[in-house]
């Protein structure tokens, strides 16, 4: 009796630290490679929402958003030049100031702008490659 309620012990032991191992493992590939996440965190959710989901009238959502679907290829310039003036969106109308985050490179861009898209673009997501943002980043308009 006293044996078994050792082997017991010992099994689910071994079950809970093979389990906790799991976890770590899991958690640490979570926050370590994710970079864009951590991008997106640091420079835009202040403003736009650690969800993305914006703030009254003031920060639009970037949650389906046409900049991660429809006008993606406009997304690299929108982040390096900001936005100012009155924007007019389905969501209605804003009229602060983003500002211009001059010093991303594009492989930067390119980790933030595909973290963004998997989480909360409308349609279905295309992988994006160094290249491709490149070229966007060429035909940015002149401010
Ligand atoms: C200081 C606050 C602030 C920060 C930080 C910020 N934004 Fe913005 N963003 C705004 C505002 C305000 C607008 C709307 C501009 C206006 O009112 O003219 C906007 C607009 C946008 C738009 C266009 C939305 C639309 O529907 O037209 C996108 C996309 C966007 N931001 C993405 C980002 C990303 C990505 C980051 C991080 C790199 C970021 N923003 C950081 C305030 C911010």
């Amino acid at each position: 009796m006293k044996n078994n309620n050792i082997r017991l012990f010992i099994v689910l032991s071994a079950v809970g630290g093979i389990g906790l191992l799991f976890y770590a493992k899991q958690h640490i590939s979570d926050t370590g490679s994710n970079t864009g996440n951590s991008l997106y965190l640091a420079h835009c959710a202040s403003c736009h929402g650690p969800l993305g989901k914006g703030l009254r009238n003031l920060y639009p959502s970037l949650r389906k958003n046409p900049y991660l679907s429809t006008k993606i290829s406009e997304l690299p310039c929108l982040i390096r030049q900001g936005v100012k003036g009155k924007i007019i969106t389905e969501k209605g109308t804003y009229n602060q100031l983003m500002p211009p985050f001059k010093t991303f490179t594009s492989a930067e861009l390119l980790q933030l702008i595909s973290f963004m898209q998997q989480c909360w673009s409308s349609s279905s997501t295309t992988e994006l490659t160094p290249n491709v943002i490149e070229q966007w980043l060429d035909s940015c308009p002149h401010e």
